[in-house]
């Protein structure tokens, strides 16, 4: 996720430039620059670029010649290229009289990028964005409009985008698909930007314009609106109630919940791009192992922390299932102490969100010394960890704000899956058939996590009937399991609750005497469609002979279970593999409500931090 602004007007743009990139930083903040119509010199724009922070910018501009009343500006979360000068944006042409901001995910940029470089065009950065900047100066003949439309119909994926020319000095195009843009104007000119807290001080009257549709922007305030056909439109003026800090978490409560709703978007990124519908293959240009190389992998180790631990439990099931390879899931704090057998067959996965984590650090630094070829999965660019791993796969989760994760979980478990299915397709354990089935029912994942976030209803009121419980016991079976040791560390992290989860059949082994009848001990079960929901269903059985409360989440239409308990929540149907997922979502927003109903502070923890970059 980054931060895009524009200003055009009749006063110096830069303030509205930086100030609105500082409302923005919560969306990304590894580097930002700013690019002017200079003023009395049209046919020159001016730039300037920091790998830093928005205040390194503004120090930057403050220190310069550069000055204008037209101009964009942009704060980066990189997702292509590491966090640089030359990967800041705004991106020129080769002219350096074209600049573009950008905020998405263009999936074709690399063919286009090959295109236009075999046209002569010379590229400066290693980002996505950059062909943008190219092909409009390729189809630019004098008419900015028809050029950045043109520039479009090319482009697949998200981008929220905005335009300067030279020739242009009053002039921003913006367009968008999937990302977000919000537009406005006052008495001082006409505004654009990633969203409302950059622009709210100005005015509440905002414009949003659908995917696909243009925008032009007049120094006059003035905002002429075109849909996908090209055709003018009067866009609705909605009026914004928000004050600045709940326009910044988006008008939610809390960042938690907001992220929670940003996992449909953060699934969609992560798949997007990763299958190539021409080869039917997955798609992973970062992982230098050849399918021989792959083939000699005799054993995955996967080293995480906390949640990221989590996701590698399922990570497990999924790789040992589909590629038949032998995976063992290690804390991070036990691996490095205790001397590992690492062989030249030996694949290691870290997994860390934020890249800091120091105890996964130093399992990596381990695994390297010992030989082993190690891949990263985490969420920041630049971090610690893409400096110590040989390779590295981004998580497309953007900046996670709330101490516990929630979508930067999905995201490494959705990115893991997809890494497995790589793995079983090198190895010849799944067809082009299986794995394209596979991927297909993955792209239905946002929507049913829209359909799940829509349909929370039911949550509340279970979580009602836990919020004075003195401990809760989770309890499911293979993968649902390790959705229950996640599901449970969620509740523990935020609710102060103590929470508990065992393999379903192990509850007999000892665990079924916490069951206090008079307290009515909940026991929450992840029982979806799979094949030991029989199993499951005994235990919830045997945990209500003995006055336990059954909160489940299982499958939508699953009559048995609502014979058994009416504290169901139900989520729709998936493969078992991809029920983690799912079963997840209603398990933070469960976690979430009962730390409310408790009194807690969802986004800061007590005792906790994001990052633990101390042993
Ligand atoms: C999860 O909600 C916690 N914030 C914590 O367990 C976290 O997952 C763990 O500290 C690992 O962090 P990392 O992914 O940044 O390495």
């Amino acid at each position: 996720m980054c931060g895009i602004v524009g200003f055009t007007g009749r006063i110096d743009a830069r303030k509205f430039l930086l100030d609105g990139l500082s409302r923005l930083e919560y969306r990304g903040y590894d580097s930002a620059g700013i690019a002017l119509v200079q003023s009395g010199n049209d046919s020159e724009l001016g730039i300037l670029r920091v790998k830093g922070k928005i205040a390194d910018l503004r120090a930057a501009v403050d220190e310069s010649e550069l000055n204008g009343n037209c101009g964009i500006g942009h704060t980066r979360w990189a997702t292509h290229g590491v966090p640089s000068e030359a990967n800041a944006h705004p991106h020129r042409d080769c002219s350096g009289r074209i600049a573009v901001v950008h905020n998405g995910i263009i999936e074709n940029y690399a063919q286009l990028r090959a295109e236009l470089i075999a046209k002569g065009h010379d590229f400066q950065s290693q980002t996505d964005t950059e062909v943008v900047a190219h092909l409009v100066e390729e189809f630019y003949s004098g008419d900015l409009i028809e050029a950045v439309r043109a520039t479009v119909a090319q482009l697949t994926g998200s981008f929220a985008l905005a335009v300067l020319h030279a020739e242009h000095p009053d002039t921003i195009i913006v367009t968008r698909n999937d990302s977000p843009l919000v537009l406005g104007s006052y008495e001082g000119g006409a505004l654009v930007a990633s969203d409302v807290p950059a622009i709210i001080e100005y005015t509440r009257d905002v414009i949003y314009i659908g995917d696909r549709d243009m925008a032009v922007l007049r120094s006059d305030g003035a905002i002429e609106c075109y849909d996908a056909t090209g055709a003018v439109f009067e866009p609705t003026v909605y009026h914004v109630e928000w004050d600045l800090e709940d326009a910044q978490r988006g008008g939610y409560p809390d960042f938690m919940l907001k992220e929670i709703h940003e996992q449909p978007r953060v699934i969609r990124d992560t798949l997007a791009g990763r299958f190539d519908v021409v080869s039917g293959e997955l798609s992973f240009e970062e992982l230098p192992l050849s399918s021989e190389e792959l083939a000699a992998v005799d054993r995955i180790y996967i080293v995480a922390c906390g949640t990221s631990y989590h996701a590698g439990l399922i990570g497990k099931s999924i790789i040992e299932a589909w590629a038949r390879i032998p995976v063992e899931v290690e804390v991070a704090s036990e691996f490095r102490y205790r001397n590992p057998i690492i062989t030249s067959g030996t694949l290691v996965l870290a997994i860390t969100q934020s890249g800091e984590t120091a105890d996964t650090l130093e399992a990596v630094r381990l695994a390297r010394k010992a030989g082993a070829h190690v891949i990263a999965l985490t969420n920041v660019v630049g971090s610690r960890i893409t400096r110590e791993a040989q390779t590295v796969l981004f998580i497309k989760a953007n900046l996670e704000i709330a101490v516990a994760a929630t979508k930067s979980f999905l995201a490494q478990v959705a990115l893991l899956t997809l890494l497995a299915l790589h793995f079983a397709q090198q190895r010849g354990k799944l067809s082009k058939e299986q794995v394209a089935e596979i991927y297909a029912e993955m792209r239905k994942l946002p929507e049913q996590i829209e359909w799940i976030l829509a349909n929370s209803h039911e949550i509340e009121h279970c979580a009602k009937a836990c919020a004075d419980a003195t401990t809760a016991l989770f309890i499911g079976r293979g993968v649902s399991a390790t959705t229950c040791f996640e599901g449970a560390l969620k509740l523990k992290e935020i609710s102060y609750l103590h929470a508990e989860a065992f393999p379903a059949g192990e509850i007999k082994h000892g665990p079924i005497a916490l069951i206090d009848v008079e307290k009515r001990t909940p026991v929450i079960t992840v029982v979806p469609q799979s094949l030991t929901r029989e199993k499951t269903l005994s235990n919830i059985e045997e945990v209500l002979a003995r006055g336990a409360q059954v909160i489940a989440i299982a499958t939508y239409g699953d009559k048995r279970i609502h014979e058994l308990t009416d504290l169901v929540i139900t989520i729709p149907s998936v493969s078992e593999y991809l029920s983690p997922i799912t079963a997840s979502v209603p398990l933070q927003l469960f976690a979430r409500a009962i730390a409310i109903a408790r009194g807690c502070d969802v986004d800061q923890p007590r005792n906790l931090a994001k990052s633990v970059t101390v042993e």
